[in-house]
């Protein structure tokens, strides 16, 4: 009986110390490290004539609804590969009615878009091509038109063996190319890499706070500088949403066309986030942690522009970040941060150790429609 006693508290002690031990390892923050390569999906392998195809087709409008508006309108390269207006351009005659993200490095995200709707990039382009806001295109017509520019046609047959030019192929080609745009060999990912030259002592004192006083590493982790989760930091309002009519009429369309209460149609004012997904209360206001890198080129900042730059964006961490209408949902992790103005700049500059040379591209020659043969 004593060793039977015995036997249960050490099993008991031991239960206890392991679920401690994994909880606290639950608890803690993937670490900050250099960015490898994306992973190619087995589905989708990489090739030089793929990814020169998906360049053509990501600068191509006629992917597009009237053949006017191609991805790179709204992920220009000029302007970090997305539009540096603080809500994106529209389909001609609407606006967005969110800021446009970069493109780079988004092959390393499992959620695509502010409120992670799409799972790959060969999942998101689709909506991109054919969403009412951006691309505003029918399948059949961006097949029909594919298959009357021969340049196209050939490249679909040698890449896919299409007969035609498939429309799902032109999904997986884009992606392709967008994961060549990487950016990971910023001065950051060579501190990480251990050159001890790659940051300046301010941009150094700057992580030291990202990681502890700032505590920007509870949301912003892990290689790509982000947990992927959600959350409302209370990012005020659109400006926009108050000057603009046609921004007011694309932000009633969608919240009618996302299927919200009638109660909510007539008197929420901002963008619920994550809740269009959900339908859930607790996920108003909440939108997806971003990744960090390439921010140097991709100014206004959150998912509706609302700062122009990264001395703002600090400013309203410092403050333990903002309010909006969904209050009831901010996250209390952001708490005032008492850095002094020095500290603040310090931390500006580490973030600006998390981009590297621009990736510049001129847009490329497309090819023209021809008789067939
Ligand atoms: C009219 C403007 C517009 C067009 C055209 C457009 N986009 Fe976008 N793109 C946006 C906006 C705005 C967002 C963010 C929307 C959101 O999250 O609700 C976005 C988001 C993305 C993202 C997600 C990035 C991330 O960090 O999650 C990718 C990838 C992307 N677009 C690729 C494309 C591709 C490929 C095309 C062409 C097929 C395209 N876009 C066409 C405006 C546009
Ligand atoms: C509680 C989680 C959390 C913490 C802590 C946090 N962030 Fe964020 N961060 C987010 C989310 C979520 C967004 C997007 C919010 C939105 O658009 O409404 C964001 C957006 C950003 C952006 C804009 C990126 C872009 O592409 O527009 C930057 C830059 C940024 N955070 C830096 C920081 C810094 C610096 C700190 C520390 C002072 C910090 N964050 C702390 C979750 C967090």
């Amino acid at each position: 009986m004593k060793i039977m006693k015995k036997i249960a508290f050490v099993l008991i002690v031991g239960l206890v110390i392991l679920s401690y031990g994994t909880s606290a390892m639950a608890d803690k923050n993937a670490p900050l490290a250099a960015l490898g390569k994306p992973s190619i999906p087995a589905d989708n392998p990489q090739s030089a004539a793929k990814i020169e195809l998906g360049k053509l087709l990501f600068f191509d409008p006629r992917i597009g609804g009237d053949a006017s508006v191609s991805c790179a309108d709204c992920h220009m390269p000029s302007q970090g590969w997305g539009f540096n207006d603080p809500i994106s351009r529209g389909y001609p005659g609407a606006i967005h009615w969110r800021n446009s993200q970069t493109v780079v490095n988004s092959a390393y995200l499992g959620k695509l878009f502010w409120t992670g709707s799409a799972k790959s990039l060969e999942n998101q382009a689709p909506s991109a091509a054919l969403g009412a806001l951006s691309g505003n295109g029918e399948r059949d017509m961006i097949e029909a038109r594919l298959a009357f520019i021969p340049v196209y046609v050939k490249a679909f047959r040698e890449v896919f063996g299409d007969r035609w030019p498939r429309v799902n192929n032109v999904w997986r080609a884009m992606a392709s190319f967008e994961r060549t745009l990487i950016h990971n060999n910023t001065p950051f990912d060579k501190h990480m890499r251990g050159d001890k030259k790659a940051l300046s002592a301010q941009q150094k004192r700057g992580l030291k706070l990202f990681q502890g006083k700032a505590n920007c590493i509870e949301c912003h982790n892990g290689a790509q500088l982000t947990d992927q989760k959600y959350y409302n930091l209370g990012v005020p309002r659109a400006e926009e949403w108050l000057t603009r009519g046609l921004a007011q009429v694309t932000f009633r369309y969608q919240q009618y066309g996302k299927g919200t209460t009638e109660k909510m149609y007539r008197k929420v004012k901002d963008d619920a986030g994550l809740y269009y997904r959900t339908k859930e209360n607790a996920d108003k206001g909440k939108f997806r942690t971003p990744p960090l890198r390439y921010l140097a080129y991709t100014a206004p900042y959150m998912h509706n522009g609302t700062f122009f730059d990264l001395e703002e964006l600090v400013d309203f961490y410092n403050d333990g970040g903002g309010k909006n209408e969904f209050a009831a949902n901010k996250t209390k992790l952001l708490k005032p941060l008492k850095l002094s103005d020095e500290e603040k700049e310090d931390l500006v500059a580490f973030l600006e150790s998390l981009s590297g040379p621009e990736i510049k591209m001129a847009t490329p020659k497309l090819p023209p429609y021809a008789p067939l043969d």
